[in-house]
């Protein structure tokens, strides 16, 4: 693989002031590189066990990990209760800004505690125990957050389902968990509007032949009329707050099952991607600690995910939970009631660290910088990047308007299956070139290698340069664990690239730097990356042949200036359909994608055309539809059956 690349890299050193008082230290990698297996019992003991863990790492039965072996600690525990017990308990844990103007909660550490304990008793009550699954639907209300931490509490494994996402979604991912609870809110409020949710629920549930869910708990949130089937039916209002704020935390081991969190593979169907509790909450406190450089008594920190994705699990729940931040959690949407609102939450609240996603960095360079500049970001030292490469005008926009050109920026690589960062630099320590994630942290191993398992060499920063395919070589302590129910296929997605080294395989693409710092050049599978959200082409494509008009459909991610890659999507037509004019088709389609996935699924463009290129043993050459669509010149089309096929798709753009 080569490309040219033409940006001029520049070197952001760490300011002077930033690095004196950072949490990180250059040591921190000699540290690492000394005794990685030391490192990580010592990053381990940032937490409180109850039985201390007798070995570090068992490797034995690759690639199912244990770590931390021995030990056992409750999650919640960690994250709440010992903040109480240290005195802090009046430090606030959650600043809260719903969505409408006004409407705000603050939540300390002593009321978290009470609540979380209060849901536990009635989870509890409602027959949940540990190693039950519970599927989480709900909008960012504190309630959420609340319902994760009662269920890492009684080790009962949570699945956060993105409330964004369609009936379909949540039914599939409830029916492959066995969910025995869905704890949702009635409605959500969606730029302004309060729109129901937990009729999607019923929906969800309604499509299961024997539905596993005991129970739906229903979040009092809009006030919005819900569907009800009493007896499996419970209002949150109605057992939470009578239930006793006493409640004492059970020790489970450090492999206990934590969470399942589904994300998209290269298939149709999403895998249940599986997390324990001592690694993982182990790897997100260190990474929180140091990769936000985090100061609990005096920063206010706010990350913009939303909880139905892994960053809200590391980096709004366990990381800045564990190391007993005090953070912002904002309900809505960027521009509600106006493209001020992320600007007017950080000088409300004072914000020092802001974690975001490029896409949303995009949003706010077309909205134009005279809007941040309306406002006060003084109280920013740090900002933070994830979910897809910053390009480096992104970055530099980022660290000039948000960050006063001062601030460091810290650009994190890292996914659903790592658990947590990986790829940052450190900031006060590394010297930062936009657009780079730089270096695995202290404790991580990462490489670039060709085809072969060879590391390729550093590339020059301009004229061509090699890719090559980002690896993780040595086992680290938030690792997934596997996928619910299909041990075969985690070994065959991750672990069957490398085979024979055992190397972890991403899925991405990358690049070595002149200084040997790493470019992440994004997924090279069909793993299409939509505004930071990972969706596979297989997944879009069986929710346009589930259309009665639709008899094949090709799709394919195409770059994109503002979501990173969009969706674009080739469908032929069945004969009945030909009736219906395209425009009409193309509608139907888009929301039929919609209403299947999701709206952020919805494809950018639809093209009938009357054929797909094809191999000759059937595969459908997305390469070339991908020059298609971004309008390339064509590959090589020598493997196709007939190559005069592209004619008549370019006829039909
Ligand atoms: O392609 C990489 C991209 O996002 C993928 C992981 O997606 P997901 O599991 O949804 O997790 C996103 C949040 C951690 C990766 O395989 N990605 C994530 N962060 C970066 C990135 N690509 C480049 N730079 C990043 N900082």
């Amino acid at each position: 693989m080569t490309e040219t690349h033409t940006e001029v890299p520049t070197l952001y050193p760490p300011p002077a002031e930033f690095a004196a008082n950072a949490n990180a230290t250059e040591e921190l990698y000699a540290e690492a590189e000394a005794d990685r297996l030391a490192f990580w019992a010592e990053q381990a003991n940032r937490l409180a066990w109850q039985t201390p863990f007798s070995e570090v790492l068992d490797w034995s039965d690759r690639p199912f990990a244990k770590w931390f072996v021995g030990g056992k600690l409750n999650v919640a525990y960690n994250c709440v209760d010992r903040h109480v017990e240290a005195g802090n308990g009046d430090r606030v844990a959650i600043h809260w800004e719903g969505e409408p103007v006004g409407d705000a909660r603050t939540i300390t550490y002593a009321e978290l505690k009470d609540e979380v304990c209060r849901a536990a008793n009635a989870l509890t009550q409602l027959g949940l125990v540990a190693g039950d699954r519970v599927a989480i639907y709900m909008p960012m209300v504190p309630e959420a957050i609340v319902a994760m931490l009662a269920c890492a509490r009684l080790g009962v494994m949570h699945s956060v389902v993105f409330a964004g996402f369609s009936a379909s979604a949540l039914r599939a991912r409830v029916e492959d968990a066995a969910a025995k609870m869905v704890i949702t809110t009635d409605g959500q409020y969606r730029r302004g509007q309060a729109v129901s949710l937990k009729a999607g629920v019923d929906d969800a549930l309604a499509g299961l032949d024997d539905s596993p869910v005991e129970h739906v708990v229903v979040v009092r949130r809009t006030s919005i009329d819900v569907p009800w089937t009493e007896g499996r039916d419970v209002w949150w209002d109605q057992v939470v707050p009578a239930a006793p704020a006493e409640h004492t935390p059970e020790a489970f081991d450090s492999e206990h099952p934590l969470f399942l969190l589904y994300t998209s593979g290269t298939t149709g169907k999403p895998k249940g991607i599986m997390h324990t509790s001592g690694g993982y909450l182990t790897q997100a406190s260190y990474t929180h600690h140091y990769v936000f450089d985090l100061k609990p008594e005096s920063d206010v920190y706010w990350c913009t995910a939303d909880i139905g994705w892994v960053t809200g699990h590391t980096y709004i729940v366990y990381g800045p939970l564990s190391n007993g931040a005090t953070q912002v959690v904002y309900e809505g949407t960027p521009a509600s009631p106006t493209e001020h609102r992320h600007f007017e939450v950080i000088e409300k609240y004072g914000v020092s660290i802001y974690y975001t996603a490029p896409t949303l960095v995009r949003t706010f360079m077309k909205w134009g910088r005279e809007i941040a500049f309306a406002h006060d970001l003084s109280s920013l030292r740090l900002l933070g990047s994830v979910g897809e490469p910053i390009n480096p005008e992104a970055w530099r926009w980022y660290r000039l308007v948000f960050g006063n050109d001062r601030t460091p920026i810290v650009d994190t690589w890292w996914q659903t299956e790592t658990g947590a960062a990986m790829i940052s630099p450190l900031p006060g320590v590394t010297s930062c070139k936009p657009g780079s994630a730089m270096r695995p942290l202290p404790g991580i191993s990462a490489k670039i290698v060709d085809d072969d398992g060879n590391e390729l060499a550093p590339s020059p920063d301009h004229g061509e340069h090699v890719t090559g395919y980002l690896v993780l070589d040595k086992p680290w302590p938030s690792m997934l664990r596997g996928i619910w129910g299909d041990p075969e296929r985690f070994t065959e997605t991750y672990w069957s690239r490398f085979a024979e080294q055992g190397w972890y395989f991403a899925g991405d693409g990358a690049r070595y730097g002149s200084d040997g710092e790493i470019w992440v050049l994004g997924r090279i599978d069909d793993v299409m990356n939509i505004s930071g959200h990972r969706i596979s082409t297989a997944e879009v494509e069986s929710a346009l042949v589930g259309h009665s008009g639709v008899a094949e459909a090709a799709v394919v991610g195409a770059s994109d200036d503002h979501t990173g890659q969009a969706i674009c999507a080739f469908v032929i037509l069945k004969a009945h359909h030909a009736d219906m004019s395209h425009e009409q088709m193309v509608d139907e389609l888009r929301a039929e994608v919609s209403r299947e996935i999701s709206p952020i699924a919805k494809p950018r463009e639809i093209h009938v055309v009357p054929e797909l290129p094809k191999t000759r043993s059937g595969k459908i050459m997305r390469r070339l539809l991908r020059d298609v669509a971004e309008g390339r010149e064509l590959g090589d089309t020598s493997t196709l059956v007939d190559p005069g096929v592209f004619e008549a798709i370019r006829a039909s753009k």
